[in-house]
């Protein structure tokens, strides 16, 4: 008897769970295409880090987007040209923000000045390429289709047309967000990021107006990998902000064309992931993997201020070919959350036995009287590789709009005092460099007198620098006047 009461109620319940499980499905996939119209507007199109207005409780429209394709020349980084095919003359293009049920009335105009045919692919459309096939237009011409929005997600949208590595590797990318029923939970700021990776004849640098190479594409050799566009998009007085306290959404894509984004936010963790963009939500995210023609909204409440460094964690990428941004966080500190540097003490790996520091002043100077200048040129560049190169890169040409060069510059070669005195103290806030501004951090280096004044010999007397020798006696000079 217990055996057939147990057995009705598994069946009941197997029962309950295979109708819930179909109704939410029917949900899905039938309401959103009966969703009726109620009225017309034009939708609002941001370029990036900005996004259009939440659409909050609004019912499902006719909405109305024009877009603009523009070739045309921009920058990639300092002294380096490219030209940009864009949709909304931005990179990636402009930000459409629809709901669920949306009857999207598209409008694809090519600028007379234009050199080529485009097209677009949203893949928030459900139908033949994605619009791609209704929407081909010459320069000079304009499309229209239409398409209904039905699943709630973040989308990419790209031109297709042939080559369409190429379209893509010259920045014709961008996000469409479709809210679900009632919009997305309120937070406090919301920013639009999009990675991608670019191909020139020149390697990473090299100034110049620089061709797209087809070749390295093919070979998916990128010469710069980037946020929105370019190197600094989202550094310095571009960097995303937000205060203490606040939540923060991104709408992060990738354009590719052809790597896969590791996009990190370095002392962030996120609270909440939209993985791939879709409706799965994963929670307390370090790295989230977007690929090529994807995207992800990822979450998170910031607790204490500070400079927060947006990466693609595949790292080389981020320090070395501009995959790099920041949000900077105001507000008060919170000491229970984060303490900053509590205690700082001398490491004993031998052991326990107490020890004294040698007086670095009299063994040290008596070591420095026997070295050349060709000996200390040599001793400091080894300390620059463990030391320096990170930021300042290993030809000391620094990192463009994040980290001020070495090489050839003016800042240090005015003034050998203050340069020691940065090594020695550290460095926080804005300085210029060579015409350009750079507001950063450099940390306190723990080093010897000896080894800062080799360092800084190497550095002078490297890469058009002014030749000064750096002594101990000088190091110590600065660090005594204090
Ligand atoms: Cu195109």
């Amino acid at each position: 008897m217990k055996k057939i009461v147990g057995q009705i109620g598994l069946t009941v319940i197997a029962l309950l769970l295979f109708l819930s499980c179909n109704s939410s499905k029917k949900e899905k996939n039938i309401d959103s295409s009966k969703i009726q119209v109620q009225g017309t507007m034009e939708a609002d199109l941001t370029s990036p880090p900005m996004v259009p207005a939440p659409v909050g409780n609004r019912t499902a429209k006719k909405l109305i987007v024009n877009m603009e394709i523009l070739e045309q020349e921009g920058t990639m980084t300092d002294g380096v040209k490219y030209i940009y095919w864009t949709f909304g003359g931005s990179v990636p293009g402009s930000f459409i923000r629809t709901r669920v049920g949306d009857e999207v009335e598209f409008t694809l105009s090519n600028h007379p000045d234009n050199k080529l045919p485009h097209n677009i692919d949203l893949h928030a459309v459900t139908g033949p390429g994605g619009g791609a096939t209704s929407s081909f237009v010459a320069p000079g011409h304009n499309k229209t289709f239409s398409f209904k929005t039905l699943n709630p997600g973040l989308y990419v949208y790209h031109c297709a047309t042939a080559p369409v590595g190429m379209h893509i590797a010259n920045g014709m990318y961008g996000l469409i967000l479709v809210e679900p029923e009632g919009g997305l939970p309120k937070v406090d700021k919301e920013y639009y990021i999009m990675q991608g990776d670019f191909y020139t004849k020149g390697e990473n640098g090299e100034p110049g107006l620089q061709p797209f190479d087809m070749k390295k594409a093919v070979e998916e050799d990128a010469d710069y990998v980037v946020f929105n566009g370019k190197v600094g998009s989202l550094t310095g007085d571009n960097a995303i902000t937000a205060n203490v306290g606040e939540t923060v959404r991104l709408y992060v894509g990738n354009g590719g064309p052809n790597l896969t984004s590791s996009f990190h936010v370095i002392g962030e963790i996120f609270d909440n992931v939209h993985v791939e963009g879709g409706s799965l939500l994963n929670k307390n995210v370090q790295t989230t993997a977007i690929p090529p023609g994807g995207a992800a909204i990822v979450e998170f409440k910031v607790e204490v201020p500070g400079t927060f460094i947006i990466v693609d964690h595949a790292i080389f990428r981020a320090f070395n070919k501009g995959a790099l941004g920041m949000l900077k966080v105001t507000g008060e500190e919170n000491k229970q959350l984060y303490s900053g540097v509590k205690q700082e003490g001398i490491y004993q790996p031998e052991g326990g036995t107490i020890q004294t520091m040698p007086n670095n002043e009299t063994v040290k100077t008596e070591v420095n009287l026997n070295k050349s200048l060709a000996e200390k040129i040599a001793s400091g560049k080894q300390i620059f590789t463990k030391t320096c190169f990170a930021c300042h890169q290993a030809n000391g040409e620094g990192i463009a709009n994040v980290f001020p060069p070495l090489a050839k510059s003016d800042f240090l070669n005015a003034d050998v005092k203050r340069a020691i005195g940065f090594v020695l103290n550290g460095k926080t806030g804005e300085i210029t460099v060579n015409g350009k501004k750079y507001n950063n951090i450099m940390t306190k280096q723990v080093l010897t007198d000896d080894e800062i004044a080799d360092v800084l010999t190497y550095v002078y007397n490297s890469w058009g620098n002014n030749k000064t020798n750096v002594t101990p006696a000088m190091v110590s000079e600065v660090k005594n006047s204090k």
